[in-house]
């Protein structure tokens, strides 16, 4: 096992009715508070009332309209708020999208030149406003980690920005707020979370027993309860043990005396970069690929392992129950009644080159991944899910 640093300073606040500690929980930092939310959804659902009702007593300013796959130019906008308003701290509210911005908004806040400069140069990085978060998705696990990811729509760049000062400081995750999901969003998300752990767990080291552990206990959790969720949206039950697991899948416990470069979210996210799909579709659609493309002598034992510990599978030997546990998750995504080619997205051939050289620039794809790949491997991949 690795050595390693574990530091998650995110007040959790999950359950029914767990928004009312808001007022209390925001005047720790102030009276103004910039309000971050998505295209929407909170105002249908009722969800913004309840909470300019709790916040009476604040000055609240909003910047509406974050687009899924967040957009520099939005983080720009929320940046010129937090500056000519004197922004105490930021209230996200919805999904990843929502609070990437957020954790965005909060570094470029402080920050004089361009928000992009922070993302090519983390040293640039140094001070945030404090990010409060309510959680209505349950997928990415920005609720409780560092990371926020903001695409630029000039370059088509899809990257991260992470640090220790963007963790929210409180995250107030009530799995009642995920009954107005779609069901896309529903499964879209149940993706995400499977595939984080997928990330996790393969990874060069072998010897994190207990981490693995964990990983798979996670994954049969998700596995079990999508499909319920999907079924019935307001099974209290099912959404709360996907949101706990939205967060346990990237608060990075999962990463715990393991280590490396991740293999299918820089795949995918090239794909939202370019053409603006739904991350937790792309990863569906690329991971049964990416599995495929990486099975072999050196890496069957830890599919068999995956096959055997996630997916139930005994019969047969190593390179069998790895097989079938590939197909079992191309199974289960198709299930979901998520998409498995590229074609179901509206992606053609055009620009594989040109995203597999991206993904090998943008990460560590090719050198510190569980099965290193180049460029060309990469559009072998593309092409094996067109
Ligand atoms: O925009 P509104 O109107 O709010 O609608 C949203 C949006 O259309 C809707 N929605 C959210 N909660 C809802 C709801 N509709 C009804 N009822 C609710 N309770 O769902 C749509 C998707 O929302 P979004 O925030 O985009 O989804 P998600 O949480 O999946 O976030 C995706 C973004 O996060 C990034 C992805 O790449 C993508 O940009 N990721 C962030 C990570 C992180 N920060 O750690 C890691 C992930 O791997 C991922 O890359
Ligand atoms: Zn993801």
């Amino acid at each position: 096992m690795n050595n390693f640093n574990f530091c998650v300073p995110t007040d959790i606040r999950f359950g029914k009715g767990q928004i009312a500690c808001l007022p209390e929980e925001l005047k720790k930092y102030g009276k103004r508070i910039l309000m971050v939310y998505g295209g929407g959804s909170i105002k249908r659902t009722g969800l913004y009332d309840t909470i300019l009702d709790l916040l009476k007593e604040f000055e609240i300013y909003e910047l509406s309209g974050i687009e899924p796959n967040p957009k520099l130019d939005s983080v720009r906008k929320g940046a010129a708020i937090c500056k000519e308003k004197n922004i105490d701290v930021i209230l996200a509210v919805g999904g990843g999208s929502s609070i990437d911005a957020s954790k965005h908004i909060a570094c470029a806040a402080y920050y004089e030149g361009d928000a992009w400069d922070l993302m090519l140069d983390r040293s640039k990085m140094t001070k945030a406003l404090p990010i409060a978060v309510v959680l209505t998705m349950a997928a990415t696990g920005s609720e409780m980690n560092p990371g926020a990811v903001i695409t630029n729509e000039e370059t088509n760049e899809k990257i991260e920005i992470a640090g220790p000062i963007l963790y929210p400081t409180i995250s107030i995750c009530d799995p009642t707020y995920l009954y107005t999901l779609p069901a896309k969003q529903t499964a879209a998300g149940t993706a995400d979370i499977l595939s984080h752990a997928m990330e996790q767990y393969f990874q060069p080291t072998d010897d994190a027993y207990l981490t693995d552990r964990i990983s798979e206990s996670l994954m049969k959790t998700v596995i079990h309860y999508g499909p319920i969720a999907l079924k019935e949206p307001e099974n209290y039950e099912a959404r709360a043990n996907l949101m706990w697991a939205s967060s346990l899948g990237l608060n990075h416990i999962l990463t715990v005396g393991k280590g490396g470069a991740w293999s299918c979210h820089p795949i995918e996210h090239e794909l939202s970069a370019y053409y603006d799909i739904t991350h937790g579709e792309g990863l569906a659609i690329v991971t049964p690929a990416w599995m495929k493309a990486v099975l072999c002598d050196a890496t069957v034992e830890r599919f068999a392992m995956f096959g055997r510990n996630v997916w139930d599978l005994t019969e047969g030997d190593a390179r069998e129950i790895a097989e079938k546990a590939i197909e079992k998750t191309a199974e289960f995504f198709k299930s979901l009644g998520l998409p498995s080619t590229l074609k179901e997205v509206g992606i053609n051939a055009e620009k594989f080159e040109e995203m597999a050289e991206e993904a090998v620039r943008t990460s560590g794809i090719s050198t510190r991944s569980y099965y290193h790949l180049n460029k060309e491997d990469i559009v072998k991949i593309y092409e094996s899910c067109a």
